[in-house]
C-alpha cells in the first residue's frame, strides 16, 4: 500500500463502527428503516442509476453500507470494494437484518485484483467523499473502467472542486465562506476524516489523520474521459447549507463504450 492508503486506512479504522452505530443507528433499526424506503437513502441519485433490480452494482468506497443496503433491498446484486474494516463490520450487520446478500472485498482500491471482476459490473456506483482518496485519478478512473461490462455506467457523485477555494472545505455547516485556498493547488495533505468533527475536542486530538488531494473540475473529467468513459452528463447542485448560490456538489454520468474489452 502506498503512504496515503496506508493513512487512510488507519483513519477510517479508528472509531468507524462507534460512530455508526450512534450516528445512523444500531443495525436492526436502520435496517428495518432501509426497508420501509429503500429510495430515500439513495436521494436523487436514483435518477441517475435507473431501474436496479437485478443490475450488477460496484458500490466502491461504499464505506458503511447506507446505500449499498438500500440498492440491495430494491434488488440489485451490490459488491462493496472498501478499505475499512470497522465499516465493513456495520455494513455486513446492516445487511443481515435487512434479508439482503451484500459481497464486501475489504481491500485498497489500488490493489484490487480484478482478474475475476473485469468486465463484469452494470453500474459502477461511487457517491460523497470519493477522489482525494487518489493521487493518481488516472489509475483509478481506468480501474473503474476495467470493471464495468461493454455499455456499462458510471454513477460518480463528489463534493464540488470549488471548495477547493474556501478557507473551510465543509459543504455542509454554515460558514462564512473565506477564500483563501487556491483552486489549482495539488499537494497531498493530513485532515481529519469525514466524522471527526462529531467527537469532542479532546478526542477530536485523538483521530489518525487522512492524507487527501484535492482535484479541479478539469482534472477529473478529463481523467475520466483518458480512461475511455463517455461523458453522458455532469449535473452540478447547491452546497447543502444556506449557500444554495454556491455549488456544492456535482454527479459525472458516464459509461463505458459498447466495445467488448480483451
Ligand atoms: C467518505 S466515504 C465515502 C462513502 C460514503 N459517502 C460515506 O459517507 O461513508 C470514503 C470511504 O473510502 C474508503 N477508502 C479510503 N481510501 C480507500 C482506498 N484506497 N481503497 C478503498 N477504500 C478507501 C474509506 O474507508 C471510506 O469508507
Amino acid at each position: 500500500m502506498n503512504e496515503q492508503s496506508i493513512a487512510n486506512k488507519e483513519a477510517w479504522s479508528y472509531r468507524a463502527y462507534e460512530f455508526w452505530t450512534s450516528n445512523l443507528g444500531v443495525s436492526n433499526k436502520v435496517a428495518k428503516d432501509m426497508i420501509k424506503h429503500p429510495e430515500t437513502y439513495l436521494r436523487r441519485h436514483m435518477e441517475f442509476l435507473g431501474d436496479v433490480k437485478e443490475k450488477k452494482i460496484a458500490n466502491l468506497l461504499g464505506s458503511c453500507g447506507k446505500k449499498a443496503v438500500p440498492l440491495a433491498i430494491l434488488g440489485a446484486d451490490v459488491t462493496i470494494v472498501d478499505i475499512s474494516e470497522e465499516n465493513k463490520k456495520y455494513a455486513l450487520e446492516v445487511a443481515k437484518e435487512a434479508g439482503v446478500n451484500l459481497t464486501y472485498i475489504l481491500s485498497d482500491f489500488l490493489e484490487l485484483n480484478i482478474d475475476e471482476i473485469h468486465n463484469s459490473f452494470d453500474i459502477a456506483y461511487l457517491e460523497g467523499g470519493i477522489l482525494h482518496y487518489f493521487l493518481d485519478l488516472n489509475e483509478f478512473s481506468k480501474k473503474t473502467y476495467a470493471l464495468l461490462k461493454a455499455g456499462g455506467k458510471l454513477v460518480l457523485n463528489d463534493f464540488h472542486p470549488i471548495r477547493k477555494i474556501f478557507k473551510s472545505r465543509d459543504v455542509f455547516d454554515d460558514n462564512d465562506l473565506e477564500i483563501t485556498g487556491n483552486y489549482f493547488e495539488d499537494e497531498l495533505k493530513p485532515e481529519g476524516v469525514a466524522y471527526e468533527r462529531f467527537f469532542t475536542d479532546d478526542e477530536q486530538k485523538e483521530f489518525p489523520k487522512c492524507l487527501l488531494r484535492y482535484w479541479t473540475m478539469g482534472e477529473i473529467i478529463s481523467s475520466f474521459a483518458a480512461a475511455g468513459f463517455i461523458v453522458e452528463k455532469l449535473v452540478e447542485g447547491p452546497r447543502f447549507d444556506s449557500h444554495k448560490n454556491i455549488p456544492g456538489e456535482f454527479t459525472l454520468v458516464a459509461s463505458k463504450g459498447n466495445k467488448v474489452e480483451a
